[in-house]
């Protein structure tokens, strides 16, 4: 952004509580993978936080609307997805967006937590990333795979932390000081009690070292599922003396 010419960019949301309607779909985006996010997050994320021509670290990178976002935006991106077979299809899709910028994406098969980051840096000759955005399992909200590695098997909100922080752990040493990291995750119920997810993730992130910049609260679109059972969830909540999610975070760190 060049903040010279600041009113010019009416469309950056500039408060801490986002709400959107519906889901961009145009290009290659679709809604077809349970669990991804709108692509309005990485748009705003990307426009306001990097460069044309930076690099973008995403290691949850389901089906790739970071990547397709780092296209049409004029940005390097590399993700990294545990799902071999989400991988290659995420891949199929990236590709198919217009590469206007003429901007280098690459799609990872790995573990986040154990892969050498080192050594896909040096294969895409670069020596660090200009902004990092995680967007993980909520836990076993959504089970994305079988494999131990996956955050969402996690077999308690320690094991979940202690894989979330190995993630970590692996990445962060290759953002740039300075620069910025996003995770969007949202919290969890379970037996009679409000787990919150985020709140212990965005610790874990402060006990790093990394500055807290804002919190966005996010509007969350019910499930289909959900939606068709929305009386059912009503009673559910008023007997249960809780309220049903219609929220997640952005949590929004600089290094
Ligand atoms: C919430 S989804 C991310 C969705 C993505 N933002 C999108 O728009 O499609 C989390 C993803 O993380 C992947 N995942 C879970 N554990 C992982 C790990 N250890 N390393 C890499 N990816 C992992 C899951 O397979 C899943 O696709």
């Amino acid at each position: 952004m060049n903040l010279n010419r600041w009113k010019e960019y009416d469309d950056i949301i500039t408060d801490s509580l986002w709400i959107f309607d519906k889901r961009d779909s145009s290009g290659v985006h679709k809604a077809d993978y349970w669990g991804n996010f709108i692509p309005q997050i990485p748009n705003q994320l990307l426009r306001r936080y990097t460069k044309k021509g930076e690099w973008v670290l995403d290691p949850f990178l389901g089906s790739g609307t970071t990547l397709i976002e780092c296209k049409r935006l004029g940005r390097n991106g590399l993700g990294i997805e545990l799902n071999k077979q989400v991988a290659k299809a995420t891949s199929e899709r990236v590709v198919k967006e217009k590469n206007n910028f003429d901007v280098q994406t690459e799609v990872i098969s790995g573990d986040s937590g154990a892969i050498n980051i080192q050594s896909l840096l040096k294969k895409i000759k670069v020596s660090s990333f200009q902004f990092l955005i995680m967007h993980p399992p909520y836990w076993d909200i959504i089970k994305f795979s079988n494999n131990r590695s996956d955050l969402s098997n996690a077999k308690s909100t320690r094991d979940f932390l202690g894989m979330f922080r190995k993630v970590a752990d692996n990445t962060f040493p290759f953002l740039d000081k300075g620069r910025y990291c996003v995770v969007v995750i949202g919290d969890k119920y379970s037996s009679g009690e409000w787990i919150p997810l985020g709140f212990y993730v965005m610790q874990e992130m402060m006990n790093k070292g990394f500055k807290l910049k804002s919190t966005i609260i996010k509007n969350f679109d019910q499930t289909t599922a959900k939606r068709n059972q929305k009386e059912l969830w009503r009673y559910r909540a008023l007997a249960g003396g809780f309220y049903i999610f219609k929220h997640e975070y952005i949590f929004l760190f600089q290094k």
